[in-house]
């Protein structure tokens, strides 16, 4: 498939868009300042929190934030358990996902939980962390997904 040239300029900080990419789904999310905070706190939870899972993302996106440029990350939406699509879940501590939650993405198949960098959570059914695609920046108001 063709790599897609996708505008980020008009992204409202905490906003998820879609785009379709190899007939994928891809997203990509602002996150505010508090969003990457509640990321660093939420590593000792999570299954890969520094994104070792070599099939999970480019050999140029490693740690925690498992993005280029922190502000913007990119994932594929597609549920690392059996193919799911999960849900935009970014609002803290909701009644159906508990206090503990800090915002991220939920699979309603089988109840996977991922935060707001597809970092899966322990004792999930998902195994990996939700796959980055290779991307990269044109300029500081377009990426190139592919
Ligand atoms: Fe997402 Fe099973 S497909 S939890």
């Amino acid at each position: 498939g063709a790599p897609v040239t996708v505008n980020i300029d008009k992204i409202e900080p905490g906003q998820q868009i879609t785009v379709e990419w190899r007939g994928k789904p891809v997203w990509i999310i602002r996150r505010t300042p508090e969003m990457l905070e509640n990321i660093e706190k939420l590593s000792p939870r999570l299954k890969d929190p520094e994104s070792t899972a070599t099939s999970q993302q480019p050999e140029y996106i490693s740690g925690s934030t498992r993005s280029l440029k922190p502000e913007f990350i990119v994932l594929v939406g597609i549920c690392t358990h059996l193919g799911c699509v999960p849900t935009y879940r970014p609002e803290v501590a909701p009644a159906d996902l508990g206090d503990e939650w800090l915002g991220g993405l939920f699979c309603p198949c089988h109840g996977s939980k991922f935060d707001l960098s597809g970092r899966v959570f322990s004792g999930q059914p998902a195994p990996l962390n939700l796959e980055v695609p290779p991307y990269r920046y044109d300029s500081d108001t377009t990426m190139t997904v592919g």
